[in-house]
């Protein structure tokens, strides 16, 4: 059943606590490098500021482990990106979480204005679900809104005790994490075929649930990125001193051979380097053919133009991790070419969070696929079917 979204709530004069991503990356002078995740959340935020509604955002930014105040985990960043991004709206920071400052920045919102709260993994009680702390935070709203897509397959004190301290007040999701579940959700559930995905990245292990299931539900699952080398073992292919887990090599053999295995569709050639380097000595060889001294960098180009036509004849496709070590050129041809497939095809395209969803803005195709995730651990959760209690208790239509 859908959820209730902050659409469907009456904001006016009410104090909406909303939980939001603002885990964005910054660098070394703490400028953010990339904001799409507060941008993304713009639309629930103005739907609140436009209303009257008092909001007060809380997210959390990185990991910090007994560094609370250390600036490279402040929000602080992100709050002032706000408040650029909303000229005509009074945006204010709170310097803590839950104490003096926090609470007399709640206490002093106008109609329309924001606060934002700082990091909330600075309290060690975010992390433990902890009663106490989600009570204190709860105190803040009389709304609940989850917008915090990337955190929903978390049960942290903000996504799941603080609404449940919340008692009868309204609990609803935001357009962000509305759309991240019509597409990675509804869309998966029932999708148009051919149903094609695409998964790259460096390891078998973190994927496989995610490969079990997508070998359920689609019609071919693409194996590109230094995964394919674990396959390339499995089928007894050399894969000289490439990136594989050779104790994952009876894994990979398990899908292959398993009920829906030959859905699977592994590269056919390589491109290997002589060291980790882009200078290094490159040759093209056919998968599995890979000699010793070299190792497999990206998919070759007979592989590129097999993937993009399986794209191509697709009417739904995803697409979760790297074809090849993007991050150093000329190494990201395999990545690029594949990118451009899923934004010129017709299909129904969703990029499925993390590396994919940062090669698609870098190569500027964001506007020409369905839906570019916000998700990296939580987009995969979603794929493999996980439960998710930060949404599940929120209030239905
Ligand atoms: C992410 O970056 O995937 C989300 O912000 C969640 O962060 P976490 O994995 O540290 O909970």
């Amino acid at each position: 059943m859908a959820k209730k979204t902050i659409a469907d709530v009456d904001v006016a004069g009410k104090r909406v606590l909303m939980r939001v991503d603002f885990n964005v990356p910054l660098d070394e002078s703490q400028q953010i490098t990339d904001d799409r995740r507060i941008r993304m959340a713009l639309p629930s935020i103005e739907s609140v500021v436009s209303r009257g509604g008092r909001l007060i955002l809380m997210s959390h930014l990185g990991r910090p482990k007994g560094d609370a105040g250390d600036a490279k985990f402040s929000l602080r960043p992100a709050a002032e990106r706000l408040a650029e991004l909303l000229p005509d709206a009074q945006v204010k920071f709170a310097s803590d979480t839950v104490d003096a400052d926090a609470q007399s920045k709640v206490a002093e919102l106008g109609d329309g204005d924001v606060v934002v709260l700082e990091n909330l993994r600075f309290e060690p009680g975010e992390k433990k679900g902890d009663a106490e702390f989600a009570g204190r935070l709860a105190t803040f709203g009389e709304i609940y809104c989850n917008d915090a897509f990337g955190t929903c397959h978390r049960t942290d004190a903000s996504m799941v005790a603080v609404p449940q301290a919340m008692g009868d007040a309204d609990k609803v999701v935001g357009f962000l994490v509305s759309k991240e579940i019509e597409y990675l959700g509804d869309v998966i559930a029932n999708p148009e075929r051919p149903f094609v995905a695409v998964l790259g990245g460096a390891k078998v292990s973190d994927k496989i649930t995610v490969i079990e299931k997508l070998l359920t539900i689609c019609d071919k699952v693409l194996i590109g990125g230094a995964m394919a080398y674990t396959f390339a073992l499995a089928q007894g292919g050399r894969v000289g001193d490439s990136l594989a887990e050779p104790d994952k090599v009876d894994l990979a053999k398990r899908l292959l051979e398993a009920e829906h295995g030959a859905k699977l569709v592994l590269p056919v050639d390589t491109i290997c380097g002589d060291g980790p380097r882009p200078d290094c000595e490159k040759i093209t060889v056919a998968a599995g053919q890979i000699p010793d001294g070299y190792e497999g960098f990206d998919i070759g180009p007979e592989t590129a133009r097999l993937f993009a036509a399986a794209v191509h004849d697709a009417k739904t496709v995803i697409w979760n991790g790297p074809m090849g070590w993007f991050e150093n050129p000329p190494f990201d041809e395999g990545t690029k070419r594949l990118a451009r497939a899923i934004a010129e095809s017709e299909a129904t395209s969703i990029i499925a969070g993390g590396d994919s969803a940062a090669a698609i803005q870098q190569l500027g195709f964001a506007d020409s696929v369905s839906h570019v995730s916000t998700g990296g651990g939580a987009s995969l959760a979603m794929l493999e079917g996980k439960p998710f209690v930060a949404v599940d208790l929120l209030d239905e239509k």
